[in-house]
């Protein structure tokens, strides 16, 4: 199988102290030589507790911010050095969805202005017409109908802004979607049917997903592979079940037993 993503001692440390003459003196390691790699059409969990560098690790690898060093190879293509010039051709391809659909969808758009942004910017070609069927089409992906597009997203839910945000990021087709604890924000009853929606579309469209989540209940129900992180490291990785079922790193055992039981 592809490998859609290789990611190899990736580092991103930010400054914390400033020294003598402005220079920092001391470092957080947010993400610290991280290695692995996703193939097409799976999913990879991203576990461990807060801070220890999983956003920063997927926004580097969506080079919304840029890496101190290591590489990030995508389908193929060393994007770790391309200029912003050069990666906005690769940036439909990967999207990424954030933990709070509220903060997330500026609320002074329409639904259809909100799923339609990244078109407007990505395609300029194409017509009002176009640009309206594939909006409507992303909408109808993630079950909501069309109807909705004149509204605003204080009109919704939770779960609701949660599709929207997902109908935005598809409606560009990428390959790899980038969920930053898309479900953490919602109530119980509404996870486990965006989650539902998340395996759907997967299976469908045949995404490759990066799924990070403290719920580990979730991430062994649709995780293939998972990634123990720690202090920017990752200290364990491998197949979801055997992971779970024998975990080597000390750190995993201690995750695993504070978690609780989650009926999907
Ligand atoms: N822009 C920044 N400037 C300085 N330090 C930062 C910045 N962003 C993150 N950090 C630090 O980097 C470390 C990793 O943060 P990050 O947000 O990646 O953790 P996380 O695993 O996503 O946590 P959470 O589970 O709470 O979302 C933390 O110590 C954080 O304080
Ligand atoms: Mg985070």
């Amino acid at each position: 199988m592809e490998k859609i993503l290789k990611v190899e001692e990736l580092k991103k440390y930010y400054p914390v102290k400033k020294g003598v003459f402005g220079r920092a003196a001391e470092f957080i390691k947010a993400v610290d030589g991280v290695s692995f790699s996703l193939l097409r059409g799976q999913t990879l969990g991203l576990v461990g507790e807060s801070g220890c560098g999983k956003s920063t690790l997927a926004r580097t690898i969506l080079r919304l911010i840029d890496s101190d060093s290591g590489k990030i190879i995508f389908k193929g293509r060393d994007i770790t050095a391309l200029s912003h010039r050069e990666i906005k051709s690769t940036r439909k391809d990967m999207q990424i969805i954030f933990q709070d659909p509220f903060n997330s969808l500026d609320p002074r758009f329409t639904v259809f202005g909100i799923v339609s942004e990244g078109l407007r910017n990505f395609s300029q070609k194409k017509s009002k017409k176009e640009i309206y069927q594939k909006v409507a089409k992303a909408l109808e992906d993630v079950g909501l109908p069309r109807e909705l597009l004149s509204r605003y997203p204080h009109e919704f839910s939770g779960g609701q802004r949660q599709r929207i945000s997902i109908a935005r990021a598809l409606v560009l087709e990428p390959e790899l979607l980038v969920l930053d604890e898309p479900v953490s924000s919602l109530d119980v009853s509404i996870q486990a049917q965006v989650i539902n929606l998340l395996v759907d579309l997967q299976k469908k469209k045949n995404l490759s997903y990066i799924f990070i989540a403290h719920d580990l209940g979730i991430v062994r129900h649709i995780c293939d592979q998972v990634c123990v992180m720690k202090d920017g490291k990752i200290v364990e990785s491998g197949k979801t079940e055997a992971v779970f079922q024998s975990p080597g790193h000390p750190y995993t055992r201690t995750l695993l037993d504070s978690a609780p039981a989650l009926p999907l």
